[in-house]
């Protein structure tokens, strides 16, 4: 049996930080053979930051405005993510779109977790986008990113049924259910080397 070592994970937040937490917890727990090696956020005021400190992850706060322009800011970032060896990059509530400095820098390494079921409601308040649809199946997206907003290709969906009084927070949090179960779910296949990419498809091995 081939031995891998943990692949390292840089984890990108701007909030609350609900899946960096499950990502934690799934490591901490053995089912991801992973590591963290840095957290940063663009906001000084992220809880994620507090859940990463809490567990001896070293954290970088990368704030917006101290960059004019998209691919400055993602030039020094690449440095950060590289200086800590980063081997897979994620998008964990981290509100800012990538320019091709980020994208080029890793490819095919970086995921993002989006609460819809996308193409349908890309972009902010997906989950408000569902409700006035009035759709009745929603879910959350895990996808490669790219340069587009939520467009690059599919890894893994999970569907949450909508029900008849939902609310925007009723609805959100039982996508976040979802959300913390496929996040860790794709870092494993990732860590396991069963994710292949062609195109737009990504093939899972068994
Ligand atoms: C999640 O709902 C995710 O789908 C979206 O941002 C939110 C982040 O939540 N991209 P948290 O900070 O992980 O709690």
């Amino acid at each position: 049996m081939v031995t891998r070592s943990p692949l390292k994970l840089a984890v990108l937040v701007s909030g609350n930080g609900s899946n960096l937490q499950a990502i934690i917890d799934a490591i901490e727990s053995g089912a991801i053979n992973a590591k963290i090696t840095c957290v940063v956020s663009n906001k000084s005021d992220a809880f994620a930051l507090t859940r990463a400190i809490k567990h001896n992850i070293p954290t970088a706060i990368h704030k917006n405005q101290d960059y004019p322009t998209r691919r400055e800011y993602d030039a020094a970032l690449v440095k950060i993510l590289r200086d800590h060896g980063a081997e897979l990059v994620i998008l964990a509530g981290f509100m800012r779109i990538l320019s091709e400095v980020m994208v080029n820098a890793f490819p095919h390494a970086i995921i993002n977790i989006h609460p819809a079921l996308l193409p349908a409601f890309p972009g902010l308040h997906a989950q408000k986008q569902a409700l006035d649809y009035g759709v009745r199946y929603s879910g959350c997206t895990v996808h490669l990113v790219d340069c587009g907003t939520d467009t690059g290709p599919i890894i893994i969906q999970a569907v949450v049924p909508i029900e008849q009084n939902d609310t925007e927070e009723t609805l959100s949090a039982r996508i976040q259910q979802e959300e913390h179960r496929c996040f860790p779910e794709t870092i494993r296949l990732f860590a396991e080397g069963k994710i292949q990419v062609n195109g737009r498809h990504v093939q899972i091995s068994p």
